[in-house]
């Protein structure tokens, strides 16, 4: 039996984690969830995006579920804190070709492994009216640590190429050290090769050559737009799961946001958030389980019957869950 801890968020947050916790239910594996509040309803009625309560939960489980928040004015993100607070400092976004899906091409298979704890998300700001200074952290242990996990994950997934993605031109101390801590762990692993490339030409190349990634490492906000960008060149955010692992715990969310536009309309694509417990069940060990949800998903977005209007048809969230789960099963 594994402990879930179940953080919906808002906005379309709770509608994906419905429809996530509907399908866990229905396979061959005991879950006991554990429900913590997170978010801009959250903030409206206890005066706090992230409860005590719910870091406490998802400390205590052996995994976490998490949906989507919107941002709440003058307030910390939720999302960003409980990352920092688990410590799950990568954060893994896989990028693919689906079948019967307009990709700009159909042999895209890459992760984006994003740096989780520092960076332009230090959330530290001040300044007066004239002028206003964002902090950019960057340390050569936090560096260290994400680039050993991206050749890790690269010799996971059978690949030979790490890439590092980084502006030293410009920022020459912070991301200075990110890439000299790249070069030091890449002479750990000689069998794969190592590259880098500045932010902005990697935003062109994503464009114009995307089969020729295999893991692409960066830090926090060049990470988090670019895993955005990765996303629409293979079928939109309704498609892109990720994990944040770290050495004790693993938090799993679609790399969307609470999607306010479409909010209460029963019509997001919940292949996200499902592709996100896939990963989840791979992260605990449950492969076979993680495979056939992926499976199931590809199916359902392959046979172009039954998907949501993102992806140009008109179904509804329930409506893709039921016929994922119905792969399952
Ligand atoms: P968003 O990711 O919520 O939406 C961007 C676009 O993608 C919208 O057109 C939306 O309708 C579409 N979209 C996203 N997920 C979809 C899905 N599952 N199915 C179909 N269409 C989908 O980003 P946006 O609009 O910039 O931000 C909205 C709110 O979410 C903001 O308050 C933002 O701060 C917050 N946000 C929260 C995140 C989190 O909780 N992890 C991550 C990103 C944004
Ligand atoms: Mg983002």
């Amino acid at each position: 039996m594994y402990k879930i801890a179940v953080i919906g968020g808002d906005g379309i947050g709770n509608e994906v984690m419905d429809s996530c916790e509907y399908l866990l239910d229905k396979i061959d594996l005991e879950f006991s969830f554990e429900y913590g509040i997170a978010g801009f309803e959250c903030f409206n009625n206890t005066g706090t995006t992230l409860p005590e309560e719910t870091i406490n939960i998802a400390n205590k489980s052996d995994a976490v579920l998490f949906g989507a928040s919107t941002s709440t004015p003058g307030q910390p993100s939720p999302i960003i804190n409980l990352r920092k607070a688990l410590n799950v400092y990568a954060n893994i976004r896989p990028i693919k070709s689906y079948k019967g899906v307009n990709c700009i091409r159909d042999d895209i298979d890459f992760v984006i492994v994003r740096e989780n704890t520092e960076g332009l998300y230090s959330q530290v700001e001040y300044g007066d009216c004239e002028k206003m200074i964002a902090e950019r952290h960057i340390t050569k242990k936090a560096s260290e640590r994400i680039s050993k996990a991206a050749f890790n994950l690269c010799i996971k997934r059978g690949q030979n190429k790490v890439t590092c993605v980084h502006k030293s031109n410009v920022l020459k101390k912070t991301d200075g050290i990110f890439k000299e801590s790249f070069y030091k762990v890449a002479k750990q692993y000689p069998q794969i090769t190592a590259e880098d490339y500045y932010v902005d030409a990697t935003a062109m190349y994503l464009l114009t050559q995307p089969q020729n990634f295999n893991v692409i490492v960066s830090s926090n906000l060049f990470g988090d737009i670019l895993s955005d960008e990765s996303a629409g060149l293979v079928g939109g955010l309704g498609l892109a799961p990720s994990g944040n692992i770290g050495d004790h715990n693993g938090l799993f969310e679609p790399v969307h946001g609470s999607a306010p536009d479409i909010a209460g309309k029963n019509i997001a694509n919940p292949c996200s958030m499902i592709l996100s417990a896939s990963m989840m069940l791979d992260y605990l060990g449950e492969w076979e389980l993680s495979n056939d949800i992926k499976k199931a998903v590809e199916k359902v977005i392959a046979d172009c019957k039954i998907r949501t209007p993102d992806l140009g048809g008109n179904a509804c969230t329930m409506d893709v869950t039921k016929a994922i789960v119905k792969e399952l099963i």
